[in-house]
């Protein structure tokens, strides 16, 4: 799977991909991830990305030339392109098990101000939001998106950890704990101690449930 950032901010990226797992996915070759910046593609001479809303109002709007420009630099015929919007469908792990079936190449836009010149609409596949709060820019949410589907690909985690995670058949994780066996007085679960394979699966398949009922429970409904 291929990632193309396009951003204004390329530091914050690059500090994230070059720590810890997605460190070892791009050593490994299991993903790659080209970070682009947008002020690179602007015609204008000061490196100006952004303007004034026309009719007035707060904030500057990021400019179509240099975003569709950057676009048009790593698109290809396979690419899906996507703007990063709080108006944008909600992300999560339906949405990157969708996007890793379906895509090999993925451009992620991160907007920054106050948003995207409208007509820059016209050369994207559409918008991802990652919640229902505003933030200062998309690179948040490009690196969340990043990070959630790179889980999905074999190899980039243990194949344990994924097989058991919150939301597989819409159930929370059940608790873990290590060592030591007693901390402050509150205990490991017996259980788990026992050494009985067929008792701790037992144990932590009716912790998910209870897990989930209390947390929850409209993940139940699904
Ligand atoms: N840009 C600003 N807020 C955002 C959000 N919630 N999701 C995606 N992109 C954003």
């Amino acid at each position: 799977m291929r990632f193309d950032i396009l951003t204004l901010f390329p530091e914050i990226i690059n500090a994230y991909i070059n720590e810890s797992i997605i460190k070892r996915a791009l050593q490994n070759n299991l993903i790659e991830i080209n970070v682009i910046n947008i002020r690179d593609f602007t015609l204008l001479k000061n490196g100006q990305v952004d303007d004034t809303p026309y009719g007035g109002g707060a904030g500057m709007v990021l400019m179509c030339e240099p975003v569709v420009r950057a676009i048009e630099s790593v698109k290809k015929e396979d690419s899906k392109v996507y703007l990063l919007t709080p108006q944008g469908k909600t992300f999560n792990d339906k949405l990157a098990s969708t996007i890793i079936n379906e895509t090999k190449h993925l451009i992620l836009v991160c907007g920054h101000y106050e948003g995207f010149d409208e007509r820059i609409k016209n050369f994207v596949d559409g918008e991802i939001s990652i919640g229902d709060y505003v933030l200062t820019g998309g690179e948040l949410p490009a690196l969340v998106i990043i990070d959630a589907i790179s889980r999905f690909i074999p190899g980039v985690i243990a194949e344990e950890s994924f097989k058991e995670e919150s939301f597989k058949d819409n159930l929370l994780d059940y608790p873990v704990y290590t060592k030591p066996r007693d901390f402050r007085g509150y205990q490991v679960p017996d259980v788990l101690l026992s050494g009985n394979h067929q008792k701790i699966n037992e144990y932590r398949n009716n912790e998910k449930l209870r897990i989930t009922k209390e947390k929850r429970p409209d993940l139940l409904d699904k």
